[in-house]
């Protein structure tokens, strides 16, 4: 990408935060997880750049914080969130010596901004072997709790206990359900009434029509 185009996209990012809020969203969150745009920036195998955007930590963050002031230009930041967190995936996103540091700088960095929340993802794959192997499980959300002083939403293979138990400890405010909530559309009242969780067909996931999408039943109507 050149500057310019750089320049695009961070006016990209505001303008689909904008488009957002005018079509009845009650937020937007900025995503700098996994395999995105903004994550290839922050990595320092994928970012090979030798101007202000590579190199360095803070340099490969640039573009991140950009982001996030162009979206707060047209969001209020009560209304604007970052999920991201060290990953491990394959390929050049496999995770190196820089992915806590980077990540600790940029999720830092965030509490500047008071923002709604950092929704921040547990290990999605096994990091065992790897330098971030001592973050799998709840010491993912242990580790970055002090460094985050914001609303910091759990999430990955949560479930009533485990996130109760994150909250009560203190190492999340609240946590975020993913893959739970395609086949429970009524998820809360299910994990209040300890009711049992529909399971998901997967194949139907990823597909375009609404099968799958908003034909599971709630279980009052599963009843009937
Ligand atoms: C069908 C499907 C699509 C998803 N799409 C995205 C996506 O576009 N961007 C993203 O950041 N996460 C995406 N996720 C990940 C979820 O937002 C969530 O972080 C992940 O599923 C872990 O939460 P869970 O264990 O409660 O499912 C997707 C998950 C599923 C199952």
């Amino acid at each position: 990408m050149t500057e310019g185009e750089i320049r695009q996209t961070v006016a990209d990012y505001a303008r689909a935060a904008r488009n957002a809020m005018e079509a009845g969203f009650d937020g937007v969150q900025i995503l700098a997880n996994y395999l995105y745009l903004l994550a290839q920036f922050l990595n320092r195998t994928t970012n090979c750049r030798t101007d202000g955007y590579g190199g360095g930590i803070e340099n490969r963050a640039r573009i991140l914080f950009e982001v996030i002031e162009a979206v707060l230009d047209v969001v209020e930041p009560s209304k604007v969130g970052v999920k991201i967190s060290p990953m491990h995936e394959g390929g050049p996103f496999a995770a190196n010596e820089d992915t806590l540091p980077m990540a600790e700088y940029a999720i830092r960095e965030l509490n500047g901004y008071g923002l709604s929340h950092l929704l921040l993802m547990g290990n999605t794959t096994d990091f065992t072997g790897t330098p971030i192997e001592h973050l799998m499980g709840d010491a993912m959300f242990r580790h970055f709790r002090p460094i985050f002083r914001g609303t910091l939403i759990a999430n990955v293979e949560m479930d009533a206990e485990r996130g109760n138990s994150l909250v009560e400890q203190g190492f999340a405010d609240m946590v975020a359900f993913g893959r739970p909530y395609i086949a429970n559309p009524d998820l809360v009242e299910r994990l209040a009434t300890g009711a049992p969780l529909a399971v998901i067909d997967w194949s139907t996931v990823y597909a375009s029509g609404p099968q799958g999408y908003s034909d599971y039943p709630a279980i009052r109507m599963a009843k009937i």
